[in-house]
Parts: C-alpha cells; structure tokens; sequence
C-alpha cells in the first residue's frame, strides 16, 4: 500500500495514519485536496477517511509521475480507492492544474523526491488562499534513512558473497543443457551435479554471512534462486531464464528504491529551508515537528497555512 514502508524497518505505524487524518479533518465538506507523489494513494484514502468519519466529503486528487493505478494493485480496497482521482505522468514542478484550485495539498515522501523549490513555487500556483499544506519527509538523521543505509551495504556484500548470482546462473545453464539431451553422458551429468554443488556451498556461505535480521531479505533471494534451479525440469527453458532473469530484475528494483529514499532524505536545515521558500510563497510554516514512531525519529514535518 504504502510503497516505501515495505520491510522490516520500514512499519507504518497508526501514529502517523492519526497525524494525517487530524490534518484533513480540519478542512472543510466539499474541499479538494492535492496528495502529491501519491503512489498507491495511501495519505489520499486516508483524506477520505478522515471526511467520511465526520460525515464530509472531500474531492481527492493524488498525482504521481509514474503511470500509477492503484486500484488495480491494491486489490483489497479497490473500491474506495475509485473513489479518488489519480493522474499518473505527472510531475509535481509541472502540475496540469488550474491556478487557485485546491483547497490542501499533502505528500508523504513525496516533496523530497523532487526538485523542491520548482515544486513549491507549482503548489502555491494551484491552491487557493488560506489554503493548507502538509508534507512529511524522510529525515536523514532518522531511522528510516539509516536503515535504508544499512540495507544498501547489505545488498553489496550480497552481491558480492560467493558470488551467488553466478553460481546459480551456470547451475541452471548445466541443468539445462543436460535436459537437452535424450541421453547424457556420464560427464554431463558429473558437470551438472558439480555446478549444483558449488551454487549449494554458495548458499550456504550467503546464508551463514547473514545476522538474523536480515535473514528475510537473503533467504527470499535465495530461495527464489533455489526454487528457479528445481523449475529446471518441468518448465521451458525460456520460462526459467525468465525467472533468473526477474530475481536480478527485483533486486535492482528493491535496490533502486532504497537509494532514492537515501538521497532523497533531508536534514532538519533542509526542512528550515523549504519553511522559508514557503514564507516567500505567501505562507505561514507552523514549526517543524519530528514524526517518531514508537520513539524513533523517521521524518520531518513541514506543515504551512496560506496567509
Ligand atoms: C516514496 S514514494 C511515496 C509514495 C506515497 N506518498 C506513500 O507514502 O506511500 C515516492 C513517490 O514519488 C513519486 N515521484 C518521484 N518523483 C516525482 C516527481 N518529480 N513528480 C511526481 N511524482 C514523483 C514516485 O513515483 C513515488 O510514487
């Protein structure tokens, strides 16, 4: 649901979901909202629930560059989520919307991942006056981007360890190769089972480098490497590559994510920084709070009403 609050560390805690809600009630019925880099729409259902809980309605809309539809991802609550405007393709420095025509803006990992000042000047063109904004961002100093740090490097050392890619790929190639054959001779079948052995002693090197912790993580890759080696046999060799091919395919996403939170994550000074741009926008920022979550700091943030 929440596309970055996808691992262990990453929990999405009922504090955070509260703070949210308590930020949209105080809009008024009929209010439009603006949920930038909304994803599957999680902050934006959470506007919708905060209406629907004081009987109100508000029109949401949540806009994201990447071609988005998260009702057809997020099967378990598609129906409240068609409830909600989404344009995917849009950048937030580039919004295809009217001059003065929302009432609130709000983005959860969203601002940062952007070019900032371009979007704030975009966001003051498009709301209205005494409008409200609130955004919360990844905190460099917080738990969150640490943790996105930590699994960075373990990622790495993973690549790395025993060269685990390699060896399962010629595990599978000799697998392969030998199931061509209506016949293979003795020295197939002993290369065969030699390049299983050394893709089982790799994994077993992987799993033993590993603390507890981050055994979800290594054990999901390795099992998957396992599970494509066994496939050999009853699937076609287009369809097992394919799947070799996916496992390095996610973990490049997965890495991919991790280092845009990374770079993305901002310092309090930063969070001071866009206060100001706000203030030359026309707005009043409210102090920079630290969102914790269970009395670890994961963001900032920056809210500002409209003068
Ligand atoms: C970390 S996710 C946060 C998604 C959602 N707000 C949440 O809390 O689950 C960041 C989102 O920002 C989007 N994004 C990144 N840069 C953007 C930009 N310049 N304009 C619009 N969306 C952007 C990404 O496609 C991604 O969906």
């Amino acid at each position: 649901m929440a596309l970055c609050l996808d691992s262990d560390y990453f929990t999405y805690d009922e504090a955070v979901s509260r703070d949210w809600k308590l930020f949209f009630s105080a809009f008024e019925d009929g209010t439009r909202l603006l949920d930038i880099c909304t994803g599957n729409g999680a902050v934006a259902l959470l506007a919708l629930e905060a209406a629907k809980e004081q009987g109100k309605s508000f029109h949401v809309t949540g806009a994201d560059r990447a071609e988005i539809d998260p009702a057809k991802f997020v099967t378990s609550i598609s129906e409240a989520l068609t409830q909600i405007t989404f344009d995917g393709g849009v950048d937030i420095s580039n919004l295809p919307y009217a001059d003065a025509s929302f009432d609130g803006v709000s983005g959860q990992y969203a601002l940062e991942y952007t070019n900032i000042p371009e979007s704030l000047t975009e966001i003051a063109r498009v709301l209205k006056p005494q409008a409200r904004v609130r955004f919360l961002l990844h905190a460099s100093e917080g738990t969150i981007a640490q943790g996105a740090t930590r699994e960075l490097s373990r990622i790495a050392e993973f690549r790395a360890a025993a060269d685990i890619f390699g060896q399962a790929g010629r595990a599978i190639d000799a697998a392969l190769k030998q199931k061509k054959m209506p016949q293979p001779s003795r020295a197939v079948v002993e290369k065969t089972s030699q390049a299983e052995a050394k893709f089982r002693t790799a994994l077993q090197a992987c799993e033993g480098t590993y603390e507890k912790s981050d055994r979800d993580f290594v054990f999901g890759i390795l099992s998957t490497l396992v599970n494509a080696l066994q496939a050999v046999p009853h699937y076609d060799e287009p369809v097992i590559r394919q799947q070799f091919e996916n496992i390095e395919i996610s973990l490049d996403a997965h890495e991919g994510r991790i280092k845009a939170l990374s770079q993305s994550a901002v310092d309090f000074a930063s969070c001071e920084v866009i206060g100001e741009s706000l203030r030359k926008l026309g707005f009043e920022p409210s102090q920079i709070l630290a969102s914790k979550v269970e009395g670890s700091h994961i963001g900032w943030i920056v809210s500002a009403v409209r003068s």
